[in-house]
């Protein structure tokens, strides 16, 4: 599976969007990770359907929206999203995961379920045949620079193991938080093929955000 690269949109400077978006489009980055948040589900406000929609028209990479909202099923229509683009709902945000994921599929784009810490990967048994990908939230969710939970690391490997045993060996495993240059190469030898880019990686103080996206490009080799 291709190793892909996602930035996490709510860590870039938004004063220099334009000039990021065209460093990214320039290193073939892969998705545009867009974190939204309703306050409800996790303890923070960011970005929404305005932004999602803006950021579409302003380039050609795909997004990779994060529904971090409690009842995805009755606010996701609020989106635009088409083919190519990513779209990955909670399992604990809603009752209603098979028919919203179905509802992502339905509009052509991929769908993904997405787990934080805690959760179990029960549910992979009823949805991965209509699922594209898996995100494991390797922090707690809410904010960037928040420190790994180490358990996540070994519930990659569940993941993965679960989907190559089950006839899911296309379903891509995405980490989300803390991918430091360490972590991310512990999180592909674990099984993850989709990384998302934060302040732990490109958006870094000591780095260009180019420099961040060769290093972790070589991290995850
Ligand atoms: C956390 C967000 C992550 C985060 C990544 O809830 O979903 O995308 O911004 O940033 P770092 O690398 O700082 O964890
Ligand atoms: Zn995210």
């Amino acid at each position: 599976m291709k190793n892909q690269i996602a930035p996490s949109m709510m860590c870039t400077d938004i004063l220099k969007l334009k000039e990021t978006i065209e460093v990214f489009e320039k290193n073939d980055i892969d998705y545009l990770h867009i974190d939204v948040m309703d306050g409800k589900f996790v303890p923070n406000y960011c970005l929404g359907t305005d932004y999602c929609k803006r950021l579409k028209k302003a380039s050609k990479i795909p997004l990779d929206i994060h529904l971090m909202i409690s009842e995805p099923e009755n606010k996701i229509h609020y989106f635009e999203f088409s083919q190519g683009d990513y779209v990955s709902v909670h399992s604990e945000s809603t009752n209603h995961l098979q028919r919203t994921l179905n509802f992502i599929k339905a509009k052509g784009a991929k769908a993904m379920v997405a787990f934080n810490p805690a959760t179990d990967i029960a549910c992979l048994k009823y949805v991965g045949d209509i699922i594209d990908g898996v995100l494991i939230m390797t922090v707690n969710p809410g904010y960037a620079g928040q420190p790994l939970v180490e358990s996540c690391i070994k519930k990659i490997t569940e993941v993965r193991e679960f989907l190559d045993k089950n006839g899911f060996k296309h379903v891509e495993i995405e980490v989300d938080g803390n991918v430091s240059f360490e972590n991310a190469k512990r999180m592909k030898q674990a099984g993850a093929n989709i990384f998302v880019a934060g302040n732990s990686s490109i958006f870094r103080s000591d780095l260009t955000i180019e420099e961040g996206i060769h290093k972790l490009r070589e991290a995850i080799q």
